[in-house]
């Protein structure tokens, strides 16, 4: 299975992304997650991305394609892989068909999370993270267990920032519905019902005959 989540910041790609790898026993591939890795670690390319992503702008496309070439490259990604957060503009989409295409082996589906405006806003900023685990909670949907977890917020979950990279999804992310419409790939399903209605919407809109 090789499939992308797309869907504005906070729709849930990446609770999704995690009962597929569950599921199907493939690899979940975050850009977000990866250059949150490069920015813990202090490494060149994570100072490079630091700052696009603390204030809500896309990271610059020669680095997202750098890093994603060698993380499609490993071999835990020839059997399948759940794209969460890649393509984000045209750009990147084309890059990735073409990559894929070099190997023979192209997406399948491309899955959009359709989710309001205002309920976006509150997951992103009810969002917590254990920074000990990696776990994700919400204050007002999944909350916590009390005193069990080191809480932390994303920088970009901050208010200020969501309303950028929300406008960022708009304006760059948003024409690739009409791309993966045209290539007759787009499975659309209604992100707002709990997490596991959704994760049902998804297989039946886009892996139907998957599961055993
Ligand atoms: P990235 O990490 O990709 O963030 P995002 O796309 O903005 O998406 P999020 O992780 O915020 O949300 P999500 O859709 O995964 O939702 P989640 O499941 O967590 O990117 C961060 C930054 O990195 C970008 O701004 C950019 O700077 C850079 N970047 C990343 N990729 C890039 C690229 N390709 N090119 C250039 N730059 C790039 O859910 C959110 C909350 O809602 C959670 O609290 C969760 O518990 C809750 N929730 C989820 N589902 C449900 C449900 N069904 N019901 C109730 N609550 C739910």
């Amino acid at each position: 299975m090789r499939i992308v989540l797309l869907g504005a910041p906070g729709s849930g790609k990446g609770t999704q992304s995690q009962l597929l790898v569950k599921a199907y026993g493939i690899p979940q591939i975050s850009t977000g997650d990866l250059l949150r890795e490069a920015v813990s670690q202090g490494s060149a390319l994570g100072l490079r991305a630091k700052a696009a992503m603390d204030s809500g702008k896309l990271v610059d496309d020669a680095t997202v394609l750098g890093m994603i070439r060698e993380r499609l490259g490993r071999p835990d990604a020839a059997k399948g892989f759940i794209l969460d957060g890649f393509p984000r503009n045209i750009v990147q989409a084309e890059a990735l068909q073409n990559m894929l295409g070099d190997l023979g082996t192209p997406l399948e589906a491309v899955v959009l999370m359709n989710l309001d405006l205002t309920i976006l806003f509150k997951r992103l900023t009810g969002r917590r993270i254990c920074q000990d685990c990696g776990k994700v909670f919400n204050i007002y949907t999944s909350p916590p267990p009390e005193g069990k977890h080191n809480l932390i917020q994303r920088p970009d979950d901050k208010e200020e920032v969501i309303g950028k990279r929300l406008e960022v999804y708009e304006a760059q992310t948003k024409p690739l519905i009409k791309y993966y419409e045209a290539a007759g790939l787009l499975h659309s399903v209604d992100a707002d019902a709990d997490v596991d209605t959704v994760f049902k919407s998804i297989e039946q809109a886009a892996l139907p005959t998957r599961r055993a």
